[in-house]
């Protein structure tokens, strides 16, 4: 596949929509609302071929298809044929890339039962104090100045550094993070050569520290994952280097782009901005609603055998993408769909996904966001959107704003 992204103009969004379109980009809820009217399973040829599911119940439906929709290949844009090769042969000797997101079962099991307890109430509870001061940090690096960008100074800031308070890696090199994790997510997916130069790093950088924590083993992740086993067997340097390189590729960007989409709404709604501050108990509900509102992640699936669904049939070797965002706007799932209702009570929304594969990060992505969110509105009184023209997004199959340029005043603190 040539490194030149496919522009051309979607004319019919039923047999041929594009993610990567920038007005979906911008705001793709327009298009869902008009496939689930006329055709709730779109099509198209673009990127390789995929299927488009908008209703909440197919969601449902197709992400617990195990194992007729295979998580082998969660990427929708095929890999270029030189990392395909080394894709098949890492497969043959290996198994999966990153398990467990990469798994199907028998295999995805243990491997999720190995990163769970990383994610268990009790360790995202010891990360918090981290975490809060961390994001006071950042927010003392930008009070002076009245104006900040929500997204690159703050958001961005906090997601690389926790993940590497979790692996055990220097936080220092959280800047190097996101160039990878972008240089393989955001332009990776439609930039064959950004991925397989990112995707080389990022699994160089844990060989090394797979290396050096076999010779040097301290108390993290890392040392951790090393002295598990599964069946009696201990995990080798490719199994570690892939749940390792997982946690970074999921933990980054996911959870910086829904912390900027909420800030980016309470910059422009003033009146749920008011509402926060004079209702803090509503923070946890308010979270899941942002989460509703602006669903980061898309994953694929590739079809292993006839699927019959919403009209459509799908055929083994075809690709699907579970289009969370779009069925956490279904109407006929939520009341308002097109609305951030705060304290919104009834939210069964899919942006975690569900069934086997359900986010194994997602009670520290909450953490994360509650705890970005009390000390942005503890510290800053009031804030607005800059430039609006300032304001841009990234989409694909993680979408999210990435500038968010805001003016503020300061807080007031006693003491
Ligand atoms: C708001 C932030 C986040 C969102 C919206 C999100 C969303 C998702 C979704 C939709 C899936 C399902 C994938 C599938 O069905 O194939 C998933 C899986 C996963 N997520 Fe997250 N995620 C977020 C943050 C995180 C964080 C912070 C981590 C921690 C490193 C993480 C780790 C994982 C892992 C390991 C899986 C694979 C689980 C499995 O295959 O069993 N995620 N995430």
């Amino acid at each position: 596949m040539a490194d030149t992204p496919d522009t051309r103009p979607v004319h019919d969004w039923a047999s041929d929509y594009d993610i990567f379109d920038p007005d979906y980009v911008r705001d793709p809820a327009p298009v869902w609302d008009d496939l689930r009217n006329r055709c709730p399973i779109a099509r198209t040829e673009r990127w390789g071929g995929s299927w488009l599911p908008t209703r909440y119940e197919d969601l449902r439906t197709l992400a617990k298809m195990v194992p007729a929709l295979s998580s082998r290949s969660p990427v929708l844009v095929p890999p270029p044929p030189e990392l395909r090769e080394v894709l098949v042969a890492e497969a043959k000797m290996f198994g999966s890339e990153i398990p467990p997101i990469t798994s199907d079962p028998p295999e995805h099991k243990p491997y999720r039962r190995l990163i769970l307890p990383f994610f268990s109430p009790h360790a995202v509870a010891e990360r918090t104090p981290y975490t809060r001061e961390l994001c006071n940090r950042l927010v003392d690096g930008f009070i002076g100045e009245g104006r900040a960008d929500a997204a690159v100074d703050y958001a961005q800031q906090i997601t690389p550094r926790v993940i590497a308070h979790v692996l055990g890696t220097d936080p220092a090199r959280a800047d190097e993070f996101v160039t990878w994790v972008r240089g393989l997510i955001e332009f990776g997916q439609t930039q064959p050569q950004k991925r397989i130069k990112y995707r080389g790093i990022i699994r160089d950088f844990f060989q090394e520290m797979v290396t050096e924590r076999r010779a040097r083993p301290r108390d993290d992740a890392i040392s951790t994952l090393l002295e598990a086993e599964i069946e009696g067997e201990k995990l080798n340097d490719y199994g570690v280097v892939g749940v390792c390189s997982l946690l970074l590729v999921a933990g980054v960007d996911t959870t910086w782009s829904s912390i900027s989409s909420s800030l980016l709404h309470f910059a422009t709604h003033p009146e749920d901005q008011a509402r926060l501050r004079a209702e803090p108990e509503l923070l946890p509900t308010a979270v899941e609603e942002l989460l509703r509102f602006h669903s980061p992640v898309t994953v694929g699936r590739k079809v292993t055998e006839p699927v019959s669904i919403g009209g459509v049939e799908m055929q083994p070797g075809d690709k699907v993408l579970l289009n969370f965002p779009g069925a956490n706007r279904d109407p006929a799932a939520f009341d308002r769909p097109d609305e951030v209702v705060l304290d919104r009570k009834r939210n069964r929304h899919l942006a975690s996904g569900l069934g086997i594969h359900r986010c194994a990060g997602s009670n520290l992505a909450r953490m994360e966001m509650q705890v970005a969110l009390q000390v942005w509105f503890d510290r800053i009184a009031a804030f607005e959107i800059a430039d609006p023209d300032g304001v841009s997004w990234t989409g694909g199959q993680v979408r999210g704003p990435r500038s968010v340029p805001v003016r503020f005043t300061a807080a007031q603190r006693n003491g």
